[in-house]
């Protein structure tokens, strides 16, 4: 037999045994499984902190840098680089940095990378995802752009050992017994891929989530994570096309419009789910448990007339916003915010600009929502529009931020509980430092601090038992 012949046979061998699995049948299947990857990665937006930080910059190649509480935390390229990003990671040790926060080198990630949310996530998803991370994304051969430091003790990364004993679950994802197909997915995609708890959850002072206060609010840096449960104090008036329509565009007419880390969810996650997944999310928010927070004080008399002649006279003009002694926060409104949101706050007919007089964030049960958008602004691509405000931060002193927010919430909230310049301060810098932050650096060394993790650990163990 030569060569060629020998080739042949082996040729038709190979065919009749994998005859049964034409080589285009495969090719769609791994497609397909790339495509449903990468809908898992939209929707539990691994982007989002796996970008560069510059324009244009590339996608998964990581450098974002997250501000906790304990400092700033890197996310790592997870392009399939086999030097820089997660190429040489088999799928098992993928699934153990997504599901339980250690690395293929046994790092311990710290939760800034939300595994306690992701622990859920199916088999299945895991593969898809895996498959889309090795074959649909492009390697960067690039180190990420900065690097995680954190001070004494957080810099100890074995730390997290003992706080993944205590709060990471180990436990699979379950279905609600007797729950319908719908609502069983709207729980998968609110707990697990769109983790929602890990903002709208507030945390203990471990900063772990509180299970009890599921959903029902917390600070986040500057910003406030509202109440999203089906209370008065969270959504409980809202229907559920409503909570569709947020997620999707990211406003709601006469009731909120997504800034912040929110508006950034929306943009680059929630807006490109499908509508049976959003359906899902708005079935499961309206049954979980309705927890009623603190709300603000809603004033019955009106708000004090504005002397309008005394706003418009010159005084409201854009000089007055340079001159950063000017606190009459009547002023302020009219001269930056009035010509889009209107001097009744009235906002436009068709609501491009939004109405101040019912807004989640205007009146909120803290102002930081308010105090926020106007230090920041707001950028936000939607599914329906792209929609700005400018960003106040640079032009205005923090007493001028305080004046204007004032004049807004009791103005068009009726709350006459007025914002600080301290509040202002606060919040700008990144929000009220947690209890484990402030009193770490009181404990004698990073020892107690140790000391006081495992006791707690002890202290959880026996409870449990
Ligand atoms: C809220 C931000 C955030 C989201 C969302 C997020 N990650 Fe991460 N991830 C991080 C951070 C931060 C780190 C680094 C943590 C550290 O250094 O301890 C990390 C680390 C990782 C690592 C370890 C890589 C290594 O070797 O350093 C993998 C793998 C990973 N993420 C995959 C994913 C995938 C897949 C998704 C989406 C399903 C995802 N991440 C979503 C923030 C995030
Ligand atoms: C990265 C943090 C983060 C994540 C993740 C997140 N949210 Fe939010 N959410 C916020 C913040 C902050 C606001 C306030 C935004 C504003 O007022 O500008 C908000 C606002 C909302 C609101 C409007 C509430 C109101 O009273 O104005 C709803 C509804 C909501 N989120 C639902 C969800 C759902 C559902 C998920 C998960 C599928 C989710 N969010 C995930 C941070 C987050
Ligand atoms: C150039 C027009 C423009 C100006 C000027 C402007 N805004 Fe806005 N504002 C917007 C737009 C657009 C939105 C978002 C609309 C949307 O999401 O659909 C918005 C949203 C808001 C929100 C909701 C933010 C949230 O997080 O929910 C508040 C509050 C607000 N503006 C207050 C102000 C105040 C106070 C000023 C003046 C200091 C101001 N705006 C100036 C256009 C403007």
């Amino acid at each position: 037999m030569d060569m060629h012949f020998k080739f042949l046979t082996a040729a038709a061998l190979m065919a009749g045994l994998y005859g049964a699995i034409p080589a285009q049948a495969a090719d769609t299947s791994t497609n397909e499984l790339i495509k449903r990857g990468e809908y898992i990665a939209i929707a539990a937006d691994c982007g989002a902190c796996h970008r560069q930080t510059h324009e244009d910059g590339k996608p998964y190649a990581g450098g974002y840098a997250i501000d906790s509480p304990m400092g700033r935390i890197i996310a790592s390229n997870i392009t399939p680089s086999k030097q820089f990003g997660i190429g040489s990671y088999t799928e098992k040790q993928f699934a153990d940095a997504v599901r339980k926060g250690v690395a293929a080198d046994g790092r311990n990630l710290y939760p800034a990378m939300p595994y306690t949310a992701f622990h859920g996530m199916t088999d299945d998803d895991i593969h898809a995802l895996y498959v889309y991370f090795m074959q649909g994304v492009k390697p960067v051969d690039d180190a990420a752009e900065d690097k995680t430091q954190l001070g004494f003790p957080f810099n100890i990364r074995q730390i997290m050992w003992g706080w993944n004993l205590l709060y990471r679950s180990d436990k699979p994802f379950e279905n609600l017994k007797g729950g319908s197909v719908e609502l069983n997915r709207g729980k998968y995609l609110v707990d697990v891929l769109g983790h929602c708890g890990t903002c709208h959850t507030p945390r203990n002072m471990m900063m772990a989530e509180e299970n009890d206060k599921y959903l029902s609010g917390g600070p986040l840096g500057g910003w406030y994570a509202p109440n999203i449960t089906p209370d008065k104090s969270g959504i409980g008036d809202w229907s559920g096309k409503e909570i569709v329509t947020y997620l999707k565009t990211g406003h709601v007419a006469g009731k909120a419009q997504a800034a912040g880390p929110m508006g950034e969810a929306v943009e680059h996650s929630f807006r490109y789910l499908s509508d049976d997944d959003l359906n899902a999310i708005a079935v499961w928010l309206k049954q979980v448990p309705a927890i009623t927070t603190s709300v603000a004080e809603v004033s019955k008399e009106a708000p004090a007339q504005t002397d309008i002649n005394r706003v418009i006279s010159g005084q409201g003009s854009q000089s007055s916003l340079a001159d950063s002694s000017g606190t009459d926060g009547a002023v302020l409104y009219n001269g930056a915010c009035a010509s889009c949101h209107g001097i009744e706050g009235q906002g436009t007919k068709d609501n491009f600009y939004p109405s101040l007089t019912s807004n989640s964030a205007v009146s909120g049960p803290t102002a930081q929502n308010l105090v926020m958008a106007v230090s920041e602004g707001l950028h936000r691509k939607g599914s329906d529009s792209d929609v700005s405000m400018p960003a106040f931060g640079q032009q205005m002193s923090n007493a001028q931020i305080a004046a204007v927010s004032s004049y807004v919430r009791s103005q068009f909230g009726h709350i006459k509980e007025p914002v600080t310049v301290d509040q202002v301060n606060t919040w700008r810098s990144g929000g009220e430092v947690p209890f484990i932050v402030r009193y770490v650096n009181y404990l004698t060394g990073g020892g107690a601090f140790i000391i006081l993790l495992v006791l707690f650990g002890l202290l959880r163990l026996r409870k449990k038992k």
